[in-house]
């Protein structure tokens, strides 16, 4: 099957970083807020990005107009109508996902796919909200999507090969690394990532030491781009909350509990970077 034109639901970081990379791909991009104005600021964001680009001679001026010139930014769920492939990207919240799914059904063309870049959710249980299980599958970026390499791509018990295949050549034609993985919560990278995460807090809580030394020690002795409080800021501790939620219901080890000061965190409207506070103040 052919992709051409990319239906993005969700102008969060996600659906913005993924939008981005996109369009910088040659795909037609049409992305959907919830309201106008959000619209508005998410394409100003998407051409602040672009532009940085351009100013580290990443990018020809040309290009950068090529590439804005395929963004349609919207607030109506129909402007996706004629997408050959939409990727939900909205709150990671099950009762918002399922509804959204449902609708994308009935407003996309028969033969597109509906992939969600959920990083905790069952694919399956959003496939079957469609007509179309078959044609429904995970593609789950990282943050920030620009920058990082991996894509997950995860098969639902429902999915045709093809799509599947479809999903992966366009990860590949994003200029991203494709890994197939089955459906289950936390596919390979928030499986593995989630159990450390809560181990370090652990670690911070029983003294063994500060927040900014473990980042350190896991930066320079590991050497990994952050440390795993920074990293948690850069996710969002709401996103962070809801992941070990969906871990621990279906694995139920204790490590994988969310930490009971990450939800006060939440509860506080500490969500890291995007609120600017969390485990560091981002206001400075
Ligand atoms: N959008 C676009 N480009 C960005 C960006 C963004 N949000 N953030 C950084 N960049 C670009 C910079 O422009 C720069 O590009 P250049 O090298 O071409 O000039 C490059 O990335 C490096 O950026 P900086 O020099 O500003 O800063 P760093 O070198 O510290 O890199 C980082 C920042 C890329 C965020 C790096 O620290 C990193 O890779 N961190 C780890 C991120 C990670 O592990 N993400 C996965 C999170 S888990 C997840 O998403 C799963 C979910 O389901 C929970």
């Amino acid at each position: 099957m052919h992709i051409a034109k990319v239906g993005i639901v969700g102008s969060g970081i996600m659906g913005t970083g993924i939008a981005e990379v996109a369009i910088l791909s040659g795909f037609a991009v049409v992305l959907r807020s919830r309201r106008e104005g959000s619209a508005l600021a998410t394409r100003a964001a998407i051409e602040k990005s672009v532009d940085r680009r351009v100013e580290r001679g990443k990018l020809t001026a040309d290009e950068r107009d090529a590439a804005l010139d395929r963004l349609v930014t919207t607030s109506a769920l129909h402007d996706l109508a004629g997408c050959d492939l939409v990727i939900e990207a909205v709150v990671e919240d099950l009762a918002t996902k399922r509804e959204l799914f449902g609708e994308l059904d009935h407003v996309c063309v028969d033969d597109a796919l509906i992939a969600t870049n959920t990083s905790t959710f069952s694919v399956t249980e959003l496939a079957v909200q469609t007509r179309r299980p078959e044609q429904v599958c995970g593609l789950h970026f990282f943050n920030p999507a620009p920058v990082m390499r991996l894509v997950e791509v995860a098969r639902p018990l429902t999915a045709a090969d093809h799509t599947i295949e479809a999903a992966t050549d366009f990860v590949r034609a994003c200029g991203k690394d494709p890994v197939v993985v089955t459906d289950s919560t936390g596919f390979i990278v928030n499986a593995l990532l989630f159990g450390y995460f809560g181990d370090a807090i652990r670690l911070h809580e029983r003294g063994t030491a500060t927040i900014a030394d473990i980042d350190t020690a896991m930066q320079g002795g590991c050497n990994f781009p952050m440390g795993p409080f920074a990293l948690l800021d850069l996710i969002g501790l709401d996103t962070a909350a809801a992941v070990f939620d969906a871990l621990y219901a279906e694995h139920r080890e204790p490590r994988l509990a969310c930490p009971p000061i990450l939800r006060r965190m939440v509860s506080a409207g500490m969500l890291g970077r995007k609120t600017g506070q969390g485990f560091y103040d981002h206001r400075r």
